[in-house]
């Protein structure tokens, strides 16, 4: 059965009598996808395991990789962390609500499938204004993963949930496209200095002038496990291959072309995420520009669009060109690193030159 299509209008006075119902099947222990700053989210109440448990179904996702809990108000921390440090509080007054998530130890009342059995809890005050209404409106915890099926791109519109898991949740809050468009900056405060398990919405540097250092774990060894379980899965992945290229933009220029022209020799169709600048210079069967370049915020704002675009349009290769790894371009690339499963080819560097 489809979901039902909650449509806001401009008018917000008239939100609480729409969203009522989408709160009370949240804490009836049903499924409401809803927009947040960053990308939509598959809520359900924390503390309902079958509830949850019904996520993880939902998305296909495996279930040892936990569950960020969303709450209206900071006061509701304590009801699901055993402790608040003073370096988390200091984060919180300054970023929330925004787009970062704090890994706190966890209440031991919560269910262990919201955290996928470990004992600590992720925390987040989303600031998208229809996701604070839900919230407030719902009065309970709202365990929430990007409501996309595992392994897909992460839903940026409502209709990106809808084609995703619209046969399987009970309500689609349609709140328009996520202004953010990637996923919330996860930080561990749980140890000392913190550290870094996802980049995303807010900067790592902007973090660091609230905290001091934050470390960055190396990456990963072969068998080694993340500390964020779901920073091990392949995500964000099209279904097509995608090259990530990185370098000087006179080199992945070249590089570029190479590869374009490679495949069209393979009478392969092909796919090219990018800016304005280097779509200027080459030409591919699907364009799409992100924005100027070292526009990053418009680069992730736009960037799970284009990944789902290029599998809508079919293309046999995917090729993108890189962003700069400051502000929320170290995100942008993160999830372009993913996408690519890898295949990160560095052109122009000393060595090659
Ligand atoms: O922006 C966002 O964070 C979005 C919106 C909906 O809020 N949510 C989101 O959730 O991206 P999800 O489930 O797609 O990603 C959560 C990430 C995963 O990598 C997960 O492993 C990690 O956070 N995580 C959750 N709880 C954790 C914990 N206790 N310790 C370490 N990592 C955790
Ligand atoms: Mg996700």
């Amino acid at each position: 059965m489809a979901c039902q299509w909650v449509i806001l209008d401009a008018d917000q006075a008239r939100w609480t009598e729409v969203l009522e119902a989408p709160a009370q099947a949240l804490r009836e222990g049903r499924l409401v996808a809803f927009p947040t700053e960053t990308v939509y989210g598959l809520g359900a109440n924390a503390f309902d395991a079958a509830a949850v448990q019904g996520i993880y179904r939902a998305k296909g996702r495996p279930s040892d990789n936990p569950l960020i809990v969303h709450l209206a108000d900071v006061q509701e921390v304590r009801k699901v962390a055993s402790a608040f440090p003073a370096i988390a509080q200091r984060l919180a007054a300054r970023f929330w609500p925004g787009p970062l998530t704090l890994v706190l130890p966890a209440r031991p009342q919560l269910p262990r499938v919201t955290l996928g059995g470990l004992q600590t809890v992720a925390v987040r005050l989303p600031s998208h204004p229809v996701a604070q209404q839900l919230l407030r409106l719902a009065n309970v915890p709202v365990a929430a993963p990007s409501a996309n099926r595992s392994g897909r791109p992460s839903p940026t519109t409502a209709a990106h949930v809808f084609a995703d898991l619209g046969d399987r949740i009970d309500y689609l809050i349609d709140g328009g496209p996520c202004l953010v468009g990637v996923e919330s900056t996860v930080l561990d405060v749980t140890v000392t200095p913190p550290v870094l398990l996802r980049p995303g919405g807010i900067p790592k540097e902007v973090l660091e002038a609230t905290v001091g250092a934050i470390e960055v774990p190396a990456p990963l060894q072969p068998g080694e496990h993340p500390r964020a379980p779901g920073m091990k899965y392949r995500h964000y992945a099209p279904q097509a291959p995608l090259l990530l290229l990185e370098g000087p933009f006179p080199a992945v220029v070249q590089a570029a072309r190479e590869e374009l022209w490679l495949a069209e020799q393979a009478g392969a169709s092909t796919g090219l995420i990018t800016d304005r600048a280097y779509a200027a210079q080459l030409s591919a069967t699907v364009v799409r520009i992100l924005g100027d370049p070292g526009e990053t915020q418009a680069a992730a704002a736009a960037l799970f669009d284009a990944l789902r675009a290029m599998d809508q349009a079919g293309v046999d290769r995917i090729l993108a060109t890189p962003w700069p790894r400051r502000g929320v371009g170290e995100a942008v690339m993160n999830r372009l690193e993913k996408a690519a499963g890898g295949h990160v080819r560095r052109v122009g560097t000393p060595a090659e030159a």
